[in-house]
């Protein structure tokens, strides 16, 4: 199946930002979505929109960090729709800082969220692939992967490790499936700087309210990734403002 209209796509952290505006773009492409994230009353109002306007998504509580979580994400396509062609693996947390303020618990979300969340999609949803024979990952990245700058080394460092799982992943799918690494630069959302320290948090909001781009921006790369015919790959994208160095 090629193009947007009727696949069946998961995407996590779907509750507001690139989820969200992924969600709602996918939606008015004819996408069956089915929408992960910890704060539900946002979730359920990302769903009621778009229902609202005669799309079709469900939403499912999910804390990626919990393998038992993306199992219920895939379980409910799979219930509901009968199959999944695509996962986005979107959740993320910017909560930076510098080495030496020691905010382990903070450092531990991040490696929980964007590694270990990024492999219990991978867990949840290969063998489902692999049972259709087709299927797509989409993993969220960041150009943070790219230009290291401090203090955001530990979130840099855990979107590196997206972007390598991505391409040995892409290595290893063979003909069937397909792998893709989006991976944005500042873009408008309310979790740049979110639970960052306040130096930082103060930095990176004043840098987005001057620089960022929209979340549309980073949602139409990813329906472009989707959209393209079967056995065509767009392995990565990475999309920033003209701006950003
Ligand atoms: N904004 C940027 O400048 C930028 C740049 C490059 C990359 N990114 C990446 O883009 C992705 C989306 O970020 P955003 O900018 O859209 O920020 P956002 O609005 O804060 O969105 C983050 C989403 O992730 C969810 N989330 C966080 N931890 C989670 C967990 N443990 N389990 C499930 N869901 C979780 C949040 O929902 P709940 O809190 O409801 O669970 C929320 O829906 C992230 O991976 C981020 O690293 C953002």
């Amino acid at each position: 199946m090629s193009g947007i209209q009727g696949k069946v796509i998961a995407v996590t952290g779907a509750s507001s930002g690139i989820g969200e505006a992924t969600a709602t773009h996918l939606a008015e492409k004819g996408a069956r979505l089915v929408l992960g994230a910890r704060r539900e009353d946002r979730l359920n109002a990302v769903v009621d929109g778009i229902t609202a306007k005669g799309g079709t998504a469900v939403g499912v509580f999910v804390d990626v960090s919990r393998r038992e979580d993306l199992q219920r994400l895939t379980d409910t396509a799979l219930d509901q729709y009968g199959r999944l062609d695509v996962l986005v693996s979107n959740a993320g947390t910017m909560a930076v800082s510098p080495f030496d303020d020691l905010r382990q618990d903070d450092w531990d979300a991040m490696v929980s969220t964007h590694v270990t969340g990024l492999l219990n999609g991978i867990g949840a949803a290969l063998p489902v692939f692999r049972r259709q024979r087709f299927g797509h990952f989409v993993n969220v990245g960041s150009t943070a992967a790219y230009v290291v700058k401090t203090p955001q080394a530990v979130y840099a460092a855990t979107k590196t490790a997206v972007k390598v799982l991505t391409e040995g992943l892409r290595q290893e799918s063979g003909p069937d499936l397909r792998v893709t690494l989006v991976s944005p630069g500042l873009t408008d959302t309310e979790g740049v700087g979110k639970g960052a320290s306040p130096e930082a948090a103060a930095a990176m909001a004043q840098q987005r309210d001057e620089i960022a781009m929209p979340p549309s921006a980073v949602a139409s790369a990813i329906g472009y990734a989707i959209e393209q015919p079967e056995g065509v790959d767009v392995s990565e994208i990475v999309v920033r403002p003209t701006v950003q160095a």
